[in-house]
């Protein structure tokens, strides 16, 4: 039996080496690498392009019921689309726990808003906001088993923090179920006196978020977390690290032998502080948390990328529409910056940012683009080897990357429903031409090629690495 499609001729990329092979692929999976594959039914020319594993977004919100009122831009549509388009094959958003309600009716709520729209995979993480003893004694666990293996926690935001005890609880039984922790590290009380006396002051402009939440409320609030998971004895992953403080911590915990992962995000490689500033409401389309710091602290950022004290680059997709009253204006262009809705877009652009600044700058390499933004994340969310690298038998989850395309990034350009891009006029080397999922072009050459729906949903295999000792 022949292949349907054959790549041939690309640089095959893994997060192991990089050769020049065909690709032969049969009912969605990869059948063969090798040289001089048989023709397949389709050919697809890759000479002079490289060929990556389909990125794995493992942090990105798509229609998140959100407390206050804000509205996200992006569903499992438009947020799928806009994650193909720049090269990323499966998305893990949160089905998000509001406090009183169960987490079973948070899942079911949120299989109900995905249902009919994906054009990629996609799995769920969970966020757990109130760790009843029902959801501790029963839900928690079900759910772990069925496939829902990793939960975020908050130490931040009203509606969604947990205090101490209710961390030690939840990851003690993290630890019971072998699911994986990911930890929102922000002292929330400090946050609050701060922005309280910002507001006093008279301080309400998008600018000062960033005063509200300096790398101290975060450096502690990671401190606070890698000694909780050290008192329980269990791997936790610590989310969006901004900068030099965090890192820190994380590689003071990594190096007494703590199981410790780390995630940071294109905002915190590409942004400062200083993006909230500028006229007016502007500086309010870069709120995010915790905030952008500034270039010395990217600096440190691009070195854990290098170094391994980070496992995973994501993008933290919170898609929020900047002139819009359900978006950053929700409370209007004059309203203190408590009021703007945190989050900034990027799912598109995530990829092509860390091929072009990072690859294409010698500050990471091919293979260590691949580990950080598609079989890391994979591993560590049970889902690879189905997903995450180019091998015999894995998904034909593939990306397509012309290294000399330049492109200066425009909203425009990109799919998402957000009406800004943060990076808008960056001049980029390398863009991604095609995306395939399980065997079938999803997007090429900027046309859409995939049925609304067609993504499936993913559960997940408890995750080696957060495996009790
Ligand atoms: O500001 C951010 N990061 N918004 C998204 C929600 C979160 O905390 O990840
Ligand atoms: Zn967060
Ligand atoms: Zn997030």
């Amino acid at each position: 039996m022949g292949f349907d499609r054959v790549i041939r001729g690309g640089l095959v990329a893994t997060a192991a080496d990089a050769v020049l092979c065909d690709i032969g692929i049969g009912d969605g999976r990869i059948a063969a690498l090798g040289a001089d594959l048989p023709r397949g039914r389709e050919e697809i020319d890759a000479a002079g392009l490289i060929v990556t594993p389909g990125g794995v977004d493992a942090h990105c919100h798509l229609d998140q019921p959100m407390a206050d009122g804000s509205v996200m831009a992006d569903d499992f549509y438009t947020g799928t689309v806009s994650a193909a388009f720049g090269g990323t094959t499966t998305v893990i958003p949160f089905a998000c726990q509001q406090k009183g309600q169960t987490l079973r009716a948070a899942v079911e709520d949120y299989h109900r808003r995905a249902a009919g729209k994906p054009v990629i995979d996609y799995a769920f993480h969970l966020i757990v906001s109130d760790p009843s003893e029902q959801v501790l004694g029963q839900e928690l666990p079900a759910l772990i088993r069925e496939g829902y293996t990793s939960f975020k926690v908050y130490m931040t935001y009203d509606d969604l923090k947990l205090d101490d005890r209710q961390m030690l609880a939840v990851l003690s039984l993290a630890r019971r179920e072998g699911a994986l922790t990911m930890i929102h590290a922000e002292n929330s009380d400090c946050i609050a006196w701060l922005t309280e006396r910002l507001e006093a002051a008279g301080k309400t402009a998008p600018l000062f978020h960033a005063a509200s939440r300096p790398a101290a409320v975060e450096r502690e609030a990671t401190h606070r977390a890698l000694t909780l998971a050290e008192i329980v004895d269990v791997p936790v992953l610590i989310v969006h690290v901004s900068g030099a403080e965090a890192v820190e911590q994380i590689r003071l915990a990594q190096g007494r032998g703590l199981r410790v992962f780390a995630e940071t995000c294109p905002q915190y490689l590409f942004l400062t502080a200083d993006d909230l500033g500028g006229d007016g409401f502007a500086g309010a389309k870069c709120i995010c948390s915790p905030p952008p710091r500034d270039k010395a602290n990217q600096e440190v950022i691009w070195s854990g990328l290098a170094n391994g004290t980070f496992h995973i680059l994501s993008s933290d997709h919170a898609p929020f529409r900047y002139a819009d009253p359900r978006g950053k204006m929700r409370r209007g262009s004059t309203a203190s910056f408590r009021h703007v809705p945190n989050g900034i877009p990027g799912i598109e652009t995530r990829l092509p940012l860390l091929f072009s600044e990072g690859v294409g700058k010698g500050r990471i390499d091919l293979a260590g683009f691949v580990a950080l933004t598609a079989t890391n994340p994979a591993k560590l969310y049970g889902i690879y080897p189905r997903k995450g690298t180019i091998a015999v038998g894995a998904d034909a989850d593939l990306v397509l990357w012309d290294p000399a395309r330049a492109v200066a990034l425009t909203n425009a350009m990109l799919h998402h429903n957000v009406d800004y891009t943060p990076y808008e006029g960056m001049r980029l080397k390398g863009w991604p031409v095609a995306t395939l999922s399980r065997g079938e072009i999803v997007c090429r050459d900027g046309a859409l090629l995939a049925q609304k729906g067609r993504g499936r949903f993913l559960t997940c295999a408890l995750p080696p690495a957060a495996a009790s000792r």
